[in-house]
């Protein structure tokens, strides 16, 4: 496989929280969930975030990768401030830039797997035409070849996460984040969804910060986060 993502010169990270703190509010209630939390993922990583249920991974995941926006402090992607972009130019940053693995897979039911793949780069302009393309690349990628025209509910637990995950890659994303991508998953499927994430990450150099709970996956990681009660508990780098 080729190179296919095009990445920010050295020594600029992927993406970076500076402080970020995190409140949620329901009604008048108010749950931190992240206390000034910072952590720089390099470019080429493969970042895994564990700790307990509860510890904050998810909100920082979501904080990272754009889908909500800290209460105080920064995001940086690429080096860029994204934090106070408005929500439009955060979107399109989301399209063009990053790719999302999430638990429950979130397909679409009515389309194909090939359909599913293809969407996000549809969304982007591309002609239907090169979108087939590299849907069937994708899926042919990531061992689905043959399953092209299946609906989510004719594919197993494990094909659909492998559908997510080839969608993330459609628009060559410098990062994809994944939250619990193996947790509805039993173990050899989840083994198949994490060995794909890894070869991603060593052969066509995507960045990837994924969270997991599980003791296991952390052997898949060259970083490893741990949260504590909304604060960075540890921080490793895996030997290599
Ligand atoms: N939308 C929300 N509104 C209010 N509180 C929330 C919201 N999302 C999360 N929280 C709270 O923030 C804290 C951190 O939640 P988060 O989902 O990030 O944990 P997590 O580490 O991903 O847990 P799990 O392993 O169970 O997925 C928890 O106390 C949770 O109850
Ligand atoms: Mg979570």
């Amino acid at each position: 496989m080729s190179a296919m993502t095009s990445q920010p010169g050295p020594g600029v990270p992927a993406a970076r929280a500076d402080s970020v703190s995190k409140v949620y509010r329901l009604g008048s209630v108010e749950v931190p969930a992240l206390f000034d939390v910072s952590l720089s993922v390099e470019a080429g990583e493969m970042a895994c975030i564990t700790g307990k249920s509860g510890s904050g991974k998810s909100t920082l995941l979501r904080q990272l990768g754009l889908i909500d926006r800290p209460t105080s402090g920064h995001i940086e992607l690429e080096g860029r401030e994204v934090s106070g972009l408005s929500e439009s130019r955060r979107a399109a940053l989301r399209l063009d830039r990053l790719g999302y693995v999430f638990q429950e897979y979130a397909l679409i039911p009515a389309l194909t797997a090939q359909e599913n793949v293809y969407l996000p780069a549809l969304m982007k302009g591309q002609r239907r035409a090169a979108c087939r393309a590299r849907a069937t690349e994708l899926l042919g990628q990531v061992g689905l070849g043959d399953r092209m025209t299946h609906r989510p509910k004719e594919l197993s637990g494990g094909e659909q996460q492998r559908v997510a995950i080839a969608r993330a890659l459609v628009n060559w994303p410098a990062i994809i984040f994944a939250d619990e991508p193996t947790a509805n998953l039993d173990s050899i499927s989840g083994r198949t969804v994490m060995e794909t994430l890894t070869r991603l990450n060593r052969e066509l150099g995507v960045t990837i910060v994924f969270v997991s709970h599980d003791p296991d996956d952390r052997r898949w990681a060259t970083r490893l986060v741990s949260l504590r009660d909304g604060r960075i508990e540890s921080d490793e780098r895996a030997a290599p």
